[in-house]
């Protein structure tokens, strides 16, 4: 049974109140959206947007995006009541050692390593693609072998990677002023693309909106969608299963609001604000997202939108380059914060999971002059730029979603069963018609799932066992619960 104990929510806590750890309570509803559509918004609608409407959905996309969101405000619902129950940095890993015990706990742990560390490999790439962009713009041409989708070493990707690597070792805080700067960039490039682009819109790119479903030698064999494999229909791209199978990939686009659960412990008023902040940056998003990914199916047909970089390059396309480097200047400020954000986010895990002993102790140590967890700084940061400088983004950003996804539907069933298990907690937040929001978060999550490719879902296994055996070798035997 010591596979199934569980890390009492109060020790949790305790954990966390050393004096001098404790967060000041000052977000409000505003700082956490703006805060949210910082993490949230990069490579899924920079890049993904492209490529998901050449290969899946055509100018479908756009209500991909629109089905994806909804998913996510399902989840995101109970998201917040689980971060305002157990306001500690290790997310859903936290959270499954105070309710489902510590083996689940650390298969959780490893899962969120596919949403932090690849996660940022995967937005590094997306970075790449955009600089690459920019540097053409201004007429320097980077080798195809050292840049891009198709590169063997993606040097740009790896030297961002680098570069926040060395930010966060040296505990360089990002204001919320510098924060807000970047995400107004952001935005505004994004309203750029949506304003500019309106008119370059021609409307034959529309039709056909869904384009008929037929097959496609990219999405054969192991890269058919696991639901079109068991009920046993000949794999297809487009038509509605096309732009359902685009859902599971635009998901990526989302990632990041449960990043800003995490942040309930500074929040002023976590149950009021708590949902405003999620929901608001999830509304936010998926307006921008819809409309920009209308624009762009309009300008150019999606048989030929750029895979690298695909809002720049159908400015290029219509001739209007100045747009295309403002679009990229944009992007590629945009994208480094949430590569920063990802990174921390994971080296805060491991550093929970040091701390419980699952992981050595050396990892947790905190540097003696920068006050920062740099052991598993570098330890993330040496990973996520050797992943980044080799594997194409596409290969990795359906295991991403896949390990989120999975992460999501634990959490929604954990937020039933600490209902049962510890009526009593104190939860700042609480989810909304519980068990149903839970339920539909869970079927709305697997769904999205079994879209993904059954390659996906075989390296997410692999994954997992590699996880399993790793436990069994040393976490159980190290673990600082009695
Ligand atoms: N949602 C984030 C992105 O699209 C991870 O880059």
């Amino acid at each position: 049974m010591s596979l199934l104990r569980t890390k009492p929510v109060e020790q949790s806590i305790r954990d966390t109140e050393e004096p001098g750890h404790r967060l000041r309570r000052e977000l409000s509803a505003t700082d956490l959206i703006v805060f949210g559509v910082g993490v949230i918004v990069g490579t899924g609608i920079f890049v993904l947007t492209g490529r998901v409407a050449r290969d899946y959905a055509g100018p479908g996309v756009a209500f991909s995006f629109a089905f994806a969101a909804v998913a996510c405000a399902l989840a995101a619902l109970c998201y917040a009541e689980f971060a305002s129950t157990l306001p500690v940095a290790g997310s859903a890993y936290t959270f499954s050692y105070a309710t489902f015990g510590e083996f689940p706990a650390w298969i959780i742990g490893w899962d969120l390593i596919l949403e932090l560390a690849l996660a940022a490999a995967v937005v590094a790439v997306g970075w790449s693609g955009y600089a690459r962009s920019l540097l053409d713009t201004l007429g320097i041409e980077l080798p195809a072998a050292l840049a891009g989708e198709d590169a063997v070493f993606n040097v740009p990707a790896v030297l961002v990677v680098l570069l926040v690597t060395a930010v966060l070792v040296l505990g360089i805080k990002l204001s919320s002023r510098f924060n807000e700067i970047v995400v107004a960039v952001k935005i505004g490039v994004i309203l750029l693309v949506i304003v500019a682009g309106l008119f370059h819109v021609r409307a034959d790119n529309y039709t056909p909106f869904i384009p008929p479903s037929e097959s496609n030698p990219a999405t054969e064999g192991l890269k058919a969608p696991l639901m079109q494999v068991l009920f046993g229909i000949t794999p297809v791209s487009f038509g509605w299963l096309g732009v359902f199978a685009a859902v599971s990939v635009v998901f990526f686009a989302f990632i990041g609001f449960d990043i800003v659960a995490s942040a309930a412990e500074e929040s002023k008023r976590p149950q009021r604000d708590m949902p405003i902040g999620i929901i608001g940056s999830l509304i936010v998003c998926t307006l921008l997202y819809v409309a920009v990914a209308l624009v762009v199916v309009g300008m150019q047909n999606y048989t030929r939108l750029s895979q690298d970089a695909p809002l720049a390059d159908a400015f290029k396309a219509v001739g209007q380059s100045w747009a295309s480097t403002v679009i990229s200047v944009g992007a590629i400020a945009g994208l480094t914060t949430v590569v920063l954000i990802l990174m921390l986010g994971q080296s805060r895990v491991f550093f929970a999971m040091s701390r419980d002993g699952l992981l050595p102790a050396w990892l947790s140590a905190v540097h003696p002059t920068y006050g920062t967890p740099y052991r598993t700084t570098v330890l993330v940061g040496t990973a996520v730029a050797v992943l980044a400088g080799l594997i194409p983004l596409s290969a990795l950003a359906e295991l991403v979603n896949i390990g989120t996804l999975f992460a999501f539907v634990v959490v929604s069933v954990g937020v039933v069963i600490l209902r049962r298990t510890r009526p009593d907690l104190p939860r700042a937040f609480r989810t909304p018609m519980v068990p149903l929001v839970p339920i539909l978060s869970v079927l709305a999550c697997s769904f999205v799932m079994l879209n993904l490719p059954v390659e996906t879902w075989l390296r997410f296994l692999a994954w997992l066992a590699v996880g399993a055996l790793l436990y069994f070798a040393y976490g159980r035997r190290h673990s600082r619960l009695d």
